[in-house]
């Protein structure tokens, strides 16, 4: 019989690719329903995700929703607006999220061009962000009725997105808060009951003044995720890099930071390279063993090569 290699592995040899953590979580996953009946029940709970790993931990933390959201553009691609995300860009980080995704309920947005065109566009898109990325709900930005309508049609749950809607940037002058007037507010709840009735299950409400973020919640009947538009919302999203600190200011307002993973990458890359300079890196522990007499045989043997 072979004899068994050394593993690759440190630790247990369990078996596991270098980095992955522990085993899937047993909990069953969230559904569209579930999302629906937390409305006025608890708060719902949104990050954004741009890949495998930051799935995979965000979903460990329990959150009802992750969200393969366009901002992946600045978040992961350093680029300066979400505006040039192509299709082809957000299923390939769909697909990954997907691969770190037990339990939690994961959307991918719908990036810009991907349902402007035609309704058939946007259904054809939806089913691509659905299919090939492993998506089980698409998020898409404006009052678009007939969009939604024909996505909810075609089987796909979706998220609407109202208020500062980062595609339309430029048509906006800029990020700047939405809403602020009464005729522009009361047309945003206007649109998001229109969107409710589409048959979107979820309403994201970006950059909002909070009494107009508390006017939408109470005006559907569907669960509400504010991200800048105050605490009434059902439910708070905020992006993965702005809330572990790996993104850099000027940040918006509505930001709150839960750690400094820039920081404490560079701090963590900075020690191994003094560690390497100094030749503390590798230790014994972290080299492998060779057979019994290798060392010796390939001393005598030098001449050979
Ligand atoms: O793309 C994104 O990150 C979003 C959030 C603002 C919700 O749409």
């Amino acid at each position: 019989m072979a004899e068994i290699p050394e593993t690759y592995e440190g630790g247990d040899g369990a078996g596991r690719a270098s980095g992955s953590g522990g085993g899937p979580s047993r909990l069953a996953p969230v559904t569209v329903p579930d999302i629906r009946a937390a409305k006025g029940a608890r708060r719902l709970v949104m990050v954004t995700v741009t890949d495998e790993p930051s799935a995979r931990w965000a979903d460990r933390a329990g959150v009802d929703l992750l969200l393969v959201g366009d901002s992946l553009a600045m978040a992961a691609l350093g680029r300066p607006d979400t505006l040039t995300v192509t299709m082809a860009e957000m299923i390939h980080h769909t697909r990954a999220a997907a691969l770190g995704t037990r339990r939690a309920l994961l959307v991918a947005d719908m990036p810009f061009g991907s349902f402007q065109v035609s309704v058939a566009d946007a259904v054809r898109n939806a089913c691509r962000l659905v299919a090939e990325g492993g998506a089980r709900a698409v998020k898409l930005e404006g009052p678009r009725t007939a969009e939604v309508e024909a996505i909810v049609g075609a089987g796909i749950p979706v998220v609407g997105h109202l208020g500062l809607t980062p595609q339309s940037v430029h048509s906006f002058g800029g990020y700047r808060v939405q809403g602020r007037d009464e005729d522009a507010a009361l047309l945003i709840v206007k649109q998001a009951r229109a969107l409710e009735r589409a048959g979107a299950f979820l309403l994201v409400l970006e950059a909002l003044p909070a009494a107009v973020g508390k006017a939408v919640t109470e005006a559907v009947t569907i669960p509400t995720i504010g991200i800048g538009a105050g605490p009434a919302c059902d439910g708070q999203v905020l992006v993965l890099a702005d809330l572990v600190g790996l993104s850099e200011p000027p940040l918006p307002r509505f930001v709150r930071r839960y750690a400094a993973l820039g920081e404490a990458l560079r701090d963590a890359v900075q020690r191994f390279a003094d560690d390497v300079r100094r030749g503390a890196y590798p230790g014994e522990a972290e080299c492998y063993t060779a057979p019994a007499g290798l060392a010796e045989a390939l001393e005598q043997r030098k001449e050979d090569t």
